[in-house]
């Protein structure tokens, strides 16, 4: 190879770096947030009358004694408590709410913290971390990438309501708990075709597949149970195919980010008051990547995120979540 040929190349290798795939944090044509749709679930604008369930009928799910009109099913009664054997009992702030604004923890997070894909689990999260988000939030230092979707902003109502002591007393239950496994991978090119309703992917029943794209698509395994907040009935993540061995490549360190498991605990399984990862929502871990890198969300720790997450594009988004949900909690 002449002199001149190496130059040509070092130059091209040079290009082709700097024109690499751009990171994700990218606005679109109307400067609002068009990314990780997916992710960030916004309701399809016809889904809302499509539930027309009957209030009166007693519904009940599998394993428990208990029943209930389906009307009782409310954020201000708080959650229903199907297994009061799976959980410690609940404090009457996760319970019921704590007045003021601050809506029941376990109607959202579920009695048993394991969380669904438009919140977060917070199950087996490590105390100090719980009372960090909630002063973050707090402060105003955590927000979303999002606000048009609805649960991230009503959290982050919660959290500027919630005082120090709740604050406290719901790190001391989650905490208490340990994270179950709770989300199934699955490697795939086609997908079930979804709508968007309740903040969450539908499977459309006799709708067909279409390709996955640079998506992950995670949905209730029993869509009446988790309609009735059953917190024994869990999910399924469709992730595209190679994503969990390609998210694990990056999760080890490689330049590009820095090694997850450094600071998250060895499997990912949390460290101190670092968050654990392993396992949980693959939708809520794409939607805080996306987060951390824009700085929304810039809590008192979140600095500790930024070099991981300065150069990820949407591939990597995806490829890190399908890794941290494949792995076992
Ligand atoms: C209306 C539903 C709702 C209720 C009620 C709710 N949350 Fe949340 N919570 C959310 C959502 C949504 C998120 C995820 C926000 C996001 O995606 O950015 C979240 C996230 C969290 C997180 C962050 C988890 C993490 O890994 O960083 C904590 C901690 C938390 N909530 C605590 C609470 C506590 C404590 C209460 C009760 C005082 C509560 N939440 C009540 C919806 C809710
Ligand atoms: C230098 C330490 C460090 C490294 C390395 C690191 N993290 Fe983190 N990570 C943190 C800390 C600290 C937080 C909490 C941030 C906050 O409170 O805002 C966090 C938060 C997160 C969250 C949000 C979790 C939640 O429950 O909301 C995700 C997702 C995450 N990290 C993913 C990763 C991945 C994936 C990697 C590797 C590619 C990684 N992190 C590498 C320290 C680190």
């Amino acid at each position: 190879m002449t002199h001149h040929d190496a130059r040509i190349i070092a130059f091209t290798i040079v290009i082709t770096a700097w024109s690499a795939p751009t990171r994700a944090q990218q606005p679109d044509a109307e400067g609002a947030n068009a990314v990780l749709p997916w992710a960030y679930v916004l309701n399809d604008p016809t889904s809302g009358n499509a539930q027309a369930d009957d209030p009166a009928e007693v519904v009940t799910v599998p394993g428990s004694s208990v029943s209930m009109p389906r009307s009782a099913i409310s954020i201000a009664a708080g959650p229903p408590d199907w297994h009061p054997d799976g959980h410690p009992p609940m404090p009457e702030l996760v319970a019921k709410g704590g007045g003021d604004g601050v809506a029941a923890c376990g109607y959202c997070h579920l009695p048993n913290g394991q969380g669904k894909p438009e919140n977060a689990s917070v199950a087996g999260q490590p105390y100090a971390y719980i009372v960090q988000q909630m002063a973050d939030w707090r402060n105003g230092l955590r927000k979303t990438g999002e606000p048009r979707m609805g649960p991230p902003s009503f959290m982050q109502r919660i959290g500027l309501a919630a005082t120090d002591e709740q604050a406290r007393v719901a790190a001391e239950y989650f905490s208490s708990m340990d994270y179950k496994p709770w989300v199934r991978v699955v490697e795939t090119d086609m997908v079930p075709k979804t709508h968007f309703a309740g903040w969450i992917h539908q499977v459309i029943e006799g709708g067909g597949t279409e390709p996955i794209g640079t998506r992950i698509v995670e949905t209730p395994e029993d869509l009446h149970l988790t309609h009735l907040r059953d917190d024994a009935s869990s999910f399924v993540a469709y992730v595209p195919t190679g994503a969990v061995a390609r998210g694990e490549r990056l999760a080890t360190g490689n330049g590009k980010t820095e090694a997850c498991a450094v600071c998250h605990g060895p499997g990912l399984r949390g460290l101190g008051p670092v968050p654990a990862l392993a396992g949980r929502s693959p939708s809520y871990i794409a939607r805080q990547l996306y987060d951390l890198q824009t700085g929304v969300r810039n809590g008192t720790w979140s600095d500790l995120m930024d070099a991981t997450v300065s150069d990820l594009t949407t591939e990597d988004i995806v490829n890190l979540a399908a890794y941290t949900a494949s792995l076992a909690p």
